[in-house]
């Protein structure tokens, strides 16, 4: 069952379920919660994981117009005062959910413990992708989510083809065919004017695990290595069969490594997962 909370100028949907520390999952583009939902079912066993469909996204209400990566990241803060959460999460967030952890990390850094990057980027969008964004804004608001659903879904996945991967596409066509076109033309709009986040790479002090598909196209493994190594205290792991929604696509793998590594922050360890 999910919660609706309200934050300023908007009200989330969130899925809230589990005791213990907190993880605060970040869904990508232009996806909701429901993509977390291997990892809530293993690690709300002995955490509080809490989910929420972004501002535009799932069961949120819509902003029009733009919603940065600065916003997406302080609703998040605003999320946790209304939960009255004060002690310091864990924050795991795929590809734009990593977009929005850099910002969180940035203005919210007491708040975090450990952070979780999945399939994501510190770059940001050169100034054709940067075009191509704003065209795709304007598209879809004219004529509906499928097209982004057309774009995306084709990079999603690893090439092998397998039931469980074709069902997995049905799946979230469905979840962005739900989605408002003015949710998704809001973030594209943000993802578009969304800062280098590698210059305070260096400064973000809590431990960190850095994931990646091995056949990952849009945050491809070399990049993700590099994000890694700017990070003080960071690990990096590729995971095998799966492309950029690698949580999803080989989840048993993924909470391996979670598990792994929540077990070092709840230890306090700097760095987790020495290689
Ligand atoms: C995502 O998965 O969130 C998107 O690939 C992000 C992007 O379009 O840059």
């Amino acid at each position: 069952m999910l919660k609706r909370i309200d934050i300023p100028e908007a009200t989330l949907s969130i899925n809230d379920v589990g005791q213990g520390s907190s993880i605060l999952f970040v869904h990508g583009f232009p996806l909701d919660h429901t993509m977390w939902r291997e990892q809530i079912a293993d690690l709300s066993r002995d955490h509080r994981c809490i989910a929420p469909d972004l501002r535009g996204f799932g069961q949120s209400t819509v902003t029009e117009g733009k919603v940065s990566m600065e916003q997406f990241a302080d609703d998040l803060a605003a999320l946790l005062d209304a939960l009255m959460i004060t002690e310091p999460v864990v924050l795991c967030g795929l590809s734009m959910g990593g977009y929005i952890a850099w910002q969180f990390a940035r203005r919210h850094a007491a708040r975090l413990k450990g952070l979780i990057l999945c399939d994501t980027r510190a770059v940001p969008d050169s100034a054709e992708a940067a075009a191509n964004r704003l065209k795709l804004a304007d598209d879809v608001v004219r004529s509906g989510s499928e097209l982004v659903a057309n774009a995306m879904l084709p990079k999603f996945f690893s090439e092998r083809e397998s039931n469980r991967r074709s069902i997995l596409k049905e799946e979230l066509r469905r979840v962005i065919l739900a989605t408002d076109p003015r949710g998704i033309a809001a973030a594209s709009r943000g993802m578009a004017e969304r800062a280098d986040a590698r210059p305070w790479l260096t400064t973000i002090d809590c431990p960190a695990l850095v994931l990646v598909g091995e056949q990952d196209v849009i945050s491809p493994p070399a990049e993700m290595s590099a994000i890694a190594s700017s990070l003080p205290h960071a690990t990096f792991r590729v995971i095998p069969d799966s492309g950029h929604l690698a949580p999803l696509e080989n989840p048993g793998t993924t909470n391996i490594l979670l598990r792994s590594f929540l077990t070092c922050v709840r230890d306090g360890k700097a760095d987790c997962l020495p290689s």
